[in-house]
């Protein structure tokens, strides 16, 4: 017997009594499926005289019949998938947006990043695909952590952007982006690679100035990475250092460190 349906309330949370309604539906499936096929095989077993299973027969003639039989199951994973990934979304936004506090505090490199990725997937979906190496071990790096995602969100959204312009927007298929985090020493080494368009050598001393663009009006404003400076090398007393070539693709590198940073006076 399935468990009943459950019904909105106001403290269940949307994609939960969405997911308990499909699962209601996965397993009341399988109980009308048992009914069916009873059904099947009275009408099949009895003889075709008999005239009280005329509209039965003509019930289980439905040429649509087989199809929707076959299709329920289908439908019911493909919202359960589409859930689960809702679920996942909606989890990152939360915590994406969750205000830090005003001082450091332990970050999980790793999950932050991977929290970064799936918030800003409109981002980069159409123009690349994205692999994530992090160690999975890495002590916490002291850090604010929503700055930090601030910076990660800049990158790789000038990575989707770089890859966008060197292949017509996804018109020449997918670029690359790979994402990688570990320890080395007393820094937490963070690097982003993408195959775009590359920095060309005469601006590369530029790109994180203030206002600093090369895009049309709408789709930059030059603050991305004047952030990214700021958060990284003011606020975190790190680095952070780009590598390009024109034509294969560029590499941010940050470096935060573990020690605490004194604050200048
Ligand atoms: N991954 C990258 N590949 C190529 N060029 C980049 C990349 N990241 C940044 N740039 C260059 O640096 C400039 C400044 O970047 P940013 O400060 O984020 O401003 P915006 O993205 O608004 O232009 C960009 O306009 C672009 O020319
Ligand atoms: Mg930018």
């Amino acid at each position: 017997m399935p468990s009943r349906p459950v019904w909105r309330t106001r403290s269940t949370p949307p994609t939960q009594y969405v997911s308990d309604n499909v699962s209601f539906l996965d397993r009341a499936f399988v109980i009308l499926g048992r009914v069916l096929d009873a059904a099947r095989s009275t009408s099949a077993a009895a003889p075709p005289e008999v005239a009280e299973l005329a509209p039965l027969r003509a019930a289980l003639s439905q040429s649509r019949l087989e199809y929707v039989v076959q299709q329920i199951p289908r439908s019911i994973e493909q919202s359960v998938d589409g859930l689960a990934r809702i679920a996942s979304i909606v989890g990152a936004l939360k915590e994406f947006s969750h205000p830090s506090s005003a001082q450091k505090e332990p970050v999980d490199l790793a999950h932050a990043i991977e929290t970064t990725v799936t918030v800003a997937r409109g981002e980069w979906k159409y123009v690349a695909d994205i692999d994530i190496e992090c160690d999975r071990e890495m002590d916490p790096v002291p850090a604010y952590r929503q700055e930090l995602s601030q910076v990660v969100l800049n990158i790789l959204v000038n990575a989707a952007h770089a890859i966008g312009e060197a292949r017509h927007d996804g018109a020449d298929g997918k670029g690359h982006i790979r994402i990688t985090c570990r320890r080395e020493g007393e820094f937490a080494v963070v690097c982003i690679t993408d195959n775009g368009a590359g920095i060309p050598a005469e601006i590369r001393e530029r790109i994180f100035d203030p206002f600093f663009t090369t895009k049309p009006v709408g789709k930059g404003t030059g603050q991305g990475l004047a952030i990214a400076y700021d958060t990284i090398v003011e606020k975190h007393g790190g680095r952070i250092e780009v590598e390009s070539e024109v034509g294969v693709g560029t590499t941010f590198v940050i470096h935060l460190p573990y020690a605490a940073q004194r604050v200048a006076a």
